[in-house]
């Protein structure tokens, strides 16, 4: 099989490639480990930036996130029995969209098939080949038969646990890591939302947030130990802790059947560079960033329009340029949203063995954002993102 370009995983990151390389009339292929089914159940992110939404939108598959998705103005933060509410529409112009990743994922899915240029789905034997010849090429199993794809360049799009990032040589990438001493427990409720907008709430007992994925579903989120046992939360649990620390002055918290549960551990990471001869590394195969600022999809999302443009930019004008600084382009804003995630985590999560003056030194800085309109701007603008600028 030959292609200009060969996406591996159909994940935000490499469903946006592809779909932007086809406004831009290149193709290529998208291989992914998993079948459709279970891609498109996948329940993980919710959040999309400003930026990101715009960018859906102007690629022309925006219309059923502008139909069932939610615009939020603001969110609120709950600390000390207090709640206070920050409008980063007021604060900076910028809103954010609750619309599920998933959904994300089925609407590109959706016009990848349209396009004629569907994903291979259940393609778990892929094999890196060479990288730095006049063409890539990566061996794996498609429609029953050992296939060699060869293309001009190769587009890791899969993920943490996925197999490209192997593709850079040993040693001379340099990996940036931190784990934090917790992890979310996440469920999805199937009971309307307390209220409009996101509740982030900061407890003694741990960070809690209640989200939301419609006006029906709620994703609520508990701070738990890192190799915490999901067998020890039952529902009764679950609520319980959920109500302690969502609604310490008794507020109302509506209650309906439990699924999904699941724990996300959490990490930072950083991969530079982030390319290596014909191969580009786009979202969570580069990066991964702790859950609590909602940037993971939203980066994953940024690398891949920096990468359709600057492949565009080849395949139009045989300017390699965008191409060799993919690495330089992308960590600017990968730093940004690593910094925030590390920022806030810290600022709302109890470390365990945390002592009364680190407890004290947390609160003064909640405290800080609700009492300065330049702390809330300078949170309002890291919150809903940068612009990623117009696709047409
Ligand atoms: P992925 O979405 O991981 O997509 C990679 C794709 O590649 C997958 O479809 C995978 O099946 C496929 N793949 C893997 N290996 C191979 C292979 N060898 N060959 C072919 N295909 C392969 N972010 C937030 O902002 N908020 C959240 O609440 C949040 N919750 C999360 C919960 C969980 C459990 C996880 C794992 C992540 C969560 N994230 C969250 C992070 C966010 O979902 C990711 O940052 C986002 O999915 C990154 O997109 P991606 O396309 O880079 O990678
Ligand atoms: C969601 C997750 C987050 O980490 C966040 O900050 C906001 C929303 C969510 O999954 O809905």
């Amino acid at each position: 099989l030959r292609t200009p370009v060969a996406i591996v995983g159909a994940g935000p990151a490499g469903l946006v490639l592809a779909h932007l390389l086809h406004l831009d009339g290149v193709r290529s292929v998208v291989l992914e480990r998993r079948d459709r089914r279970y891609v498109e159940g996948r329940v993980r992110a919710g959040l999309l930036e400003q930026g990101t939404a715009d960018l859906l939108r102007d690629s022309g598959v925006g219309g059923r996130m502008d139909r069932e998705g939610q615009v939020h103005e603001g969110f609120e933060l709950r600390f000390d029995a207090e709640r206070h509410r920050l409008s980063t529409a007021e604060l900076c112009g910028r809103t954010v969209t609750m619309y599920g990743q998933q959904e994300v994922v089925k609407d590109l899915i959706r016009a990848r098939t349209e396009a004629g240029e569907p994903p291979y789905f259940g393609v778990d034997d892929i094999a890196l080949g060479d990288l730095t010849g006049d063409t890539a090429t990566l061996r794996c199993t498609l429609d029953g038969e050992p296939t060699v794809v060869r293309a001009d360049f190769v587009a890791g799009c899969d993920g943490f646990h996925g197999v490209t990032r192997r593709g850079l040589p040993a040693g001379r990438p340099v990996q940036y890591e931190r784990t934090y001493p917790f992890a979310w427990l996440g469920v999805l409720s199937a009971a309307p939302p307390a209220g409009e907008e996101l509740i982030y709430a900061v407890h003694d007992r741990g960070f809690a947030l209640h989200s939301m994925r419609s006006p029906t579903v709620s994703r609520l989120y508990l701070q738990v130990a890192p190799d915490e046992d999901l067998a020890r939360w039952p529902d009764d649990r679950i609520r319980a802790e959920l109500r302690t620390r969502l609604c310490p002055a008794g507020e109302p918290l509506h209650e309906g059947p439990l699924s999904r549960h699941g724990i996300t551990s959490m990490r930072g990471f950083v991969v530079e560079p982030m390319q290596y001869g014909r191969l580009f590394l786009a979202g969570d195969a580069a990066h991964i960033v702790p859950p609590t600022a909602a940037k993971g999809l939203n980066l994953a999302v940024a690398d891949a329009v920096v990468l359709a443009r600057a492949l565009a930019a080849w395949y139009g004008r045989g300017d390699r340029e965008p191409l060799d600084a993919y690495t330089r382009t992308c960590l600017a804003h990968v730093w940004q949203a690593q910094e925030f995630s590390a920022w806030l985590t810290r600022l709302f999560h109890p470390h365990p063995g945390e002592d009364a003056m680190e407890a004290r030194l947390r609160r003064a800085r909640l405290r800080h954002l609700v009492t300065s309109r330049a702390a809330a701007t300078d949170f309002a603008e890291h919150y809903t993102g940068r612009a990623r600028g117009r696709v047409t």
